[in-house]
């Protein structure tokens, strides 16, 4: 569906808001090449420096397609997003809009010199509503839009397109001066608020409160663009609740060029967002409307409470937690923790009846688990991901260093016929061999052969796969979950033997949503683990910064 703008062909009219899916380049290289509706890529806003953002929670759900979010401009820094950004193949029909941020004139400048670059346009986030010091003070203040508008176009020569917040009382006079300061687009609306969610008594955000996007946002955002079409007639990029052909078709006659599809992309895998610009762009060449189908209304981002029963400490940074009831998860699914105050963090259940986990301490969440007190009451959301299905007459190999048994156990057991190879520095390292002993061929291994075999559990799989027949070898499915090293010299061992096809593979990417938003647990091939995983095919390794 050809659509023009600013100039340009585009082979689509819709694209994701800034800070939605297309976060990282992996994910954007694959929308570039699979996904042709999405005309226009936005990035994640990019500032001056390197941010972390906030800790977890950042997304949370108040009702069925209505979010507020608070990751608080997690971005790499310029330099680093450039660098990314240039190894990107955009295709002629596409165009990479660049969403800039910062927290003065000259960092806006600053920026916008050292991305335009890489970009066919840029965006300037003027308007988010929970950063503080950046985007909505300014965004508000006509006099500062037109400021920062004039300064980044006297530096660049390609389109410049400031994005508005609905938080003002004048967002027509906003625009009137965007447009007076050489803007040669407009994007709105922002996120909403801030609002506050709260669960059990807490606030689920850490950072208390957050931007409201989702459906409950439309009429403000249809309300904004009317305006904003009524005094200019600049493109507008319309976005803010969209999640239907009709809600497009509204954008559209309010006065969008293109219009963006965001927070109702929640928890669909890479073919599900496919799939769906596919039928919204049916829907409009045929006048239907059975894109809204595709949403997952059902995502469920509510937090279960449990009860720890038991903390055992198997070794000094590992320790196993039973809690006081069972939870419904299958083998291969995960869950997210979330203890208020302190955050929440994604793990797999080591086993679903009673919940228990296996936890090693690498920072902040994890050492404050390692203490968790008998008794305290903390939160369980999801399962999230997708549950792993081998073939019915599959043999199982399960693969695990550290507390990548946690991933496996469950699959063994549930999946019956398998082989479980767990391999650990010293045996005081090692926990729960007794149960899987139980339910699958347990082959040890630890580095200092203080238990089972001396060496590396990889080698381990080695003999026991040079003892199989060919028409054994055909019929196993590997499940490799452990540090990184470990599942790569895994898969090698296994691709010696076996197809890639029979082999999958979990790294614990650094996961942020869980619901597949925010971009940050994006493998090298643009999979999102924690929607299209967390076991994918293969081994993908770790992705550079983007
Ligand atoms: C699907 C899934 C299942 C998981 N299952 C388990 C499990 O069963 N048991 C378990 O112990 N852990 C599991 N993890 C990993 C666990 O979620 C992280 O160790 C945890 O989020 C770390 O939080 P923290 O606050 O302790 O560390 P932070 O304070 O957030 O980070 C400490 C350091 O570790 C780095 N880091 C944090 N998370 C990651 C990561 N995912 N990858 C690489 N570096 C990272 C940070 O950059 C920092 O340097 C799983 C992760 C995923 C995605
Ligand atoms: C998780 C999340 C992160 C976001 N990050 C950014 C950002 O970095 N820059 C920006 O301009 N807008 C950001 N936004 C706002 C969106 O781009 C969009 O304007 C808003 O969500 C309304 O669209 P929607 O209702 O379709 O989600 C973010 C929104 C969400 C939900
Ligand atoms: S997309 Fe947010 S953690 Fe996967």
């Amino acid at each position: 569906m050809n659509t023009e703008f600013l100039g340009k062909t585009l082979s689509g009219p819709f694209t994701i808001p800034s800070g939605i899916v297309t976060t990282t380049t992996p994910i954007i290289q694959y929308m570039f090449d699979h996904m042709p509706q999405i005309g226009v890529i936005t990035t994640k806003s990019v500032g001056p420096e390197p941010r972390a953002g906030n800790r977890e929670p950042v997304y949370s759900q108040y009702a069925p397609g209505c979010f507020v979010n608070a990751v608080g401009l997690t971005n790499p820094g310029a330099r680093i997003a450039a660098d990314a950004m240039a190894q990107l193949r955009i295709p002629e029909d596409r165009f990479l809009l660049v969403s800039i941020f910062g927290g003065s004139v000259a960092e806006f400048v600053e920026v916008a010199k050292i991305m335009a670059p890489v970009a066919n346009g840029l965006e300037l986030n003027l308007s988010c509503p929970h950063a503080k010091g950046y985007g909505m003070a300014m965004g508000q203040d006509p006099e500062m839009v037109k400021e920062v508008t004039a300064a980044v176009k006297a530096v660049v020569d390609i389109p410049v397109i400031p994005k508005l917040t609905p938080n003002t009382d004048n967002i027509a006079d906003i625009a009137l001066a965007a447009v007076a300061g050489g803007a040669d687009g407009l994007c709105a609306i922002n996120t909403v608020g801030p609002g506050y969610t709260s669960s059990h008594g807490e606030p689920v955000l850490s950072n208390g409160a957050g931007g409201m996007s989702g459906k409950g946002v439309l009429p403000i955002a249809l309300k904004c663009v009317r305006e904003i079409a009524a005094v200019t007639d600049v493109p507008i990029i319309g976005c803010g609740g969209v999640s239907s052909a009709a809600d497009t078709r509204e954008f559209i006659n309010a006065g969008s060029t293109i219009v963006g599809v965001g927070s109702a992309l929640t928890g669909m895998t890479t073919d599900d967002i496919g799939s769906y610009f596919n039928q919204l762009e049916s829907d409009l060449s045929f006048g239907s409307d059975k894109a809204e189908a595709h949403i997952r209304y059902d995502i469920d981002m509510d937090f279960e409470p449990v009860v720890l029963v038991e903390n055992k400490r198997v070794c000094e940074d590992i320790c196993v937690l039973t809690f006081d009831r069972k939870i419904n998860i299958q083998a291969g699914e995960f869950v997210f923790l979330w203890v208020p105050g302190v955050g929440e963090k994604p793990f797999s259940a080591l086993s679903d009846d009673p919940f228990q986990l296996a936890v090693i301490d690498v920072g902040t969440f994890t050492h404050h688990l390692m203490d968790l007190a008998v008794g305290t009451e903390v939160y369980v959301r999801g399962p999230h991901g997708i549950a792993a299905s081998p073939p019915e007459d599959a043999k199982i190999m399960a693969v695990a260093g550290g507390t990548g048994l946690a991933a496996v156990y469950q699959l063994a057991r549930d999946f019956g016929n398998a082989e479980v190879f767990t391999g650990a520095r010293t045996a005081e390292r090692l926990y729960y061999l007794e149960e899987c002993q139980k339910i699958a061929q347990v082959h040890v291994a630890t580095d200092d052969g203080s238990q089972g075999f001396k060496g590396f559990v990889t080698e381990l799989l080695r003999a026991r796969l040079q003892e199989m027949s060919q028409a054994e070898l055909d019929k196993l499915v590997f499940y490799n979950c452990g540090p990184s090293p470990m599942v790569h010299a895994a898969a090698a061992v296994q691709r010696e033997f076996c197809r890639d096809d029979q082999i999958f593979s979990a790294i614990d990417y650094l996961t942020k949503c869980g619901v597949g938003i925010c971009g940050a647990c994006a493998a090298p091939d643009g999979q999102r683990i924690c929607v299209d995983g967390p076991f994918l095919q293969g081994s993908p390794s770790r992705p550079e910064a983007s």
